[in-house]
């Protein structure tokens, strides 16, 4: 028998908290295990979907879906607009966790932003991994001194975590390594999927564990071997951008700094200039706050741009990778 939870038109909805998917009409036992099992797990995530999607996913007709769309919208914050007063109030809050590199700090405005992701991307052996693990070890040391006093969270989709590597930067910054290396929480991503679950249950270990920083290492590389040929772009958009938000979301309710890497692909129509685009479209690109692409430069440096940034000029920076870190480029 179906359970009698179902949500009343009449009633008044900001009484109702801790709603679930199956609190919404149409939306039976199975019907919410499909949507669930695609990612759609809140209502808000209903709220904002497309008919189409929804039908594609659950099975059901697309008007069934139209109808279940317009309940979730009733009972999600879709509306909930904040004053500006309340945005700022927000962003005072924001930290910012130095790189080691000045340079490359000044370039992002004093180094990445807490509620915001930031996206580095370039081509192998750029620097990409080394940038992560120099911000995990900087997220341990003190605020005062550019750090964000917490621990890290990493999401390591390549398995490119080394340990040693962080021992020889913590060392190069005075810091006892052993100290450092358990504050640092890392998880093998095995698939795409497997990245999206760790990346909703970064929550859980956030409730545990002053987490500040949180780093996926690669963002994009499951998706893009297992999503291959034009049939699968759309779903792995899907899923990209349901990720993208789900760290963002993250990144906003604990105030840390969310911090990823992407690959990048030749792009044949461009002829002139750097024809390296990243991957994953549109999509990361607009998620990502603040986007940094890193190129190879002689001797150990990599020349990093600032690109599409909200409100700081494009420009550039060069930083050099040593066995003691991330230091200046000059
Ligand atoms: P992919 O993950 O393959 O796309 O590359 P990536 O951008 O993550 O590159 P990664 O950060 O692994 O950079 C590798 C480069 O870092 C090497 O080519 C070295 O130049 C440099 N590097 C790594 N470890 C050391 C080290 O101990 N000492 C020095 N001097 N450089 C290092
Ligand atoms: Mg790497």
């Amino acid at each position: 028998m179906a359970k009698e939870k179902k949500i009343d038109d009449t009633e008044d909805l900001t009484e109702k908290k801790n709603l679930t998917i199956e609190d919404l009409p149409g939306v039976g036992e199975a019907t919410a295990d499909k949507l669930r099992e695609n990612g759609y797990d809140d209502i808000m995530q209903i709220a904002v979907a497309s008919p189409k999607d929804l039908a594609d996913i659950s099975g059901i007709a697309e008007g069934a879906a139209v109808k279940i769309i317009a309940a979730a919208r009733k009972y999600a914050d879709v509306g909930n607009f904040e004053t500006g007063e309340e945005i700022l109030q927000r962003r005072k809050e924001v930290l910012k966790l130095s790189t080691g590199a000045q340079g490359l700090d000044n370039l992002i405005g004093g180094g990445l932003e807490t509620q915001s992701i930031t996206e580095f991307f370039g081509e192998f052996g750029s620097g990409k991994t080394q940038i992560m693990l120099q911000l995990a070890v900087n997220a341990t040391i003190p605020k005062e001194q550019g750090g964000l006093d917490s621990d890290v969270l990493i999401i390591d989709t390549e398995n490119t975590f080394r340990p040693e590597r962080v021992i020889q930067m913590a060392r190069a910054r005075n810091l006892d390594p052993d100290e450092t290396l358990k504050r640092i929480h890392v998880a093998r991503a095995y698939n795409a999927h497997h990245q999206i679950l760790l990346a909703e249950k970064a929550a859980e270990i956030a409730k545990e564990f002053p987490i500040k920083l949180l780093i996926v290492d690669s963002l994009t590389s499951h998706f893009r071997s297992e999503y291959v040929g034009r049939g699968s772009l759309a779903e792995r958009q899907q899923l990209l951008n349901k990720h993208m938000h789900d760290l963002l979301k993250f990144g906003t309710i604990y105030n840390a700094v969310i911090a990823v890497t992407n690959q990048v692909s030749a792009n044949p129509a461009v002829f002139f200039g750097d024809p390296m685009t990243p991957i994953g479209g549109n999509i990361v690109g607009h998620t990502a706050t603040f986007r940094i692409y890193l190129r190879k430069a002689k001797a150990g440096k990599r020349i990093a741009r600032l690109i599409d940034s909200p409100y700081l000029p494009e420009g550039e920076a060069v930083i050099t990778l040593t066995e003691d870190g991330i230091i200046d480029g000059t």
